[in-house]
């Protein structure tokens, strides 16, 4: 936590993922604490800090300290563009994010952090899920890393925005080509980059080979509970995830209760596999 207020308490997850800070404002970070603090998400994957209070323009303008937002191809928020409503109710016949996933990694240059704040949380559930890809990656053997490191996979927006949620709108949502292992541009650690919402095709595969291959990693990944943490919010948690260091599950186990907040996420850079 090097360049972050000595004050806060640190409660760790997991030893690999996840930690819960408290005991800060975040609006009262200057610019070398934002940036210490993007470090840590990007070694930790995932961030919550307890007792946030702000609006949707103030969790906007401290989304912007983080890099430039991203705007959603499919659920910008008609109010605040570069904001995704999340929002689940008796009404609901969905609920967003309920699979592992990476944020739209359909995108040519795909999501970075993603800041989620939570208002209104159910009596009891509601967590969300998280899974280091770091630890996804080196948890392989070492013939399967070696493989996975010639490999790329096309990323598909139709998958979940259109397949799952059965969109009728006629626009083609983006599909790009990404390495299946990255580089984290700033911890430099090998990621693995493929997710069960939007990985469509492993390229140079047949389909039955590349439907194999990505189910056994999305099999990896579900079942791999020693590199996994689950926040559980609070009125008020505000937690950062970094796109790609982890990816998240969000738990719908509180039908028919609500559960109610924001999202501001900045955009990455195009995902890359450094020699
Ligand atoms: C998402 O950003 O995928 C939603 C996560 C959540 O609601 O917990």
């Amino acid at each position: 936590m090097a360049g972050l207020p000595t004050s806060i308490e640190r409660l760790d997850l997991n030893r690999h993922v996840g930690s819960v800070l408290s005991g800060f404002r975040l609006l009262d970070l200057d610019d070398k604490e934002v940036e210490a603090l993007k470090l840590f998400v990007g070694e930790r994957g995932v961030v919550a800090i307890r007792d946030q209070s702000m609006s949707v323009p103030e969790q906007i303008a401290f989304g912007k300290k983080l890099g430039p937002l991203h705007i959603h191809p499919a659920y910008a928020d008609k109010t605040y563009p570069e904001t995704l409503r999340i929002h689940t109710d008796a009404n609901s016949k969905f609920t967003a994010g309920e699979a592992w996933h990476t944020d739209v990694s359909c995108d040519l240059e795909p999501p970075h952090i993603s800041m989620l704040r939570i208002e209104v949380t159910p009596s009891c559930g509601g967590d969300t899920a998280f899974a280091s890809m770091y630890r996804a990656f080196e948890t392989l053997s070492k013939s399967m890393q070696d493989y996975l490191l010639t490999l790329s996979a096309q990323h598909n927006g139709d998958l979940p925005f259109r397949g799952a949620y059965g969109s009728k709108s006629p626009e083609e949502y983006p599909r790009n080509v990404h390495p299946v292992v990255a580089t984290h541009p700033v911890t430099g650690r090998r990621a693995l980059y493929v997710n069960s919402g939007f990985t469509e095709k492993i390229k140079g595969l047949t389909k039955h080979e590349s439907d194999s291959l990505l189910d056994m990693l999305f099999e990896h990944i579900a079942k791999g509970i020693e590199f996994q943490c689950r926040v559980r919010w609070e009125p008020n948690t505000v937690t950062f995830w970094d796109n790609r260091a982890v990816q998240h599950h969000a738990s719908w186990d509180y039908f028919p209760e609500t559960r109610s907040g924001w999202r501001v996420t900045t955009r990455g850079e195009r995902p890359f596999l450094a020699a």
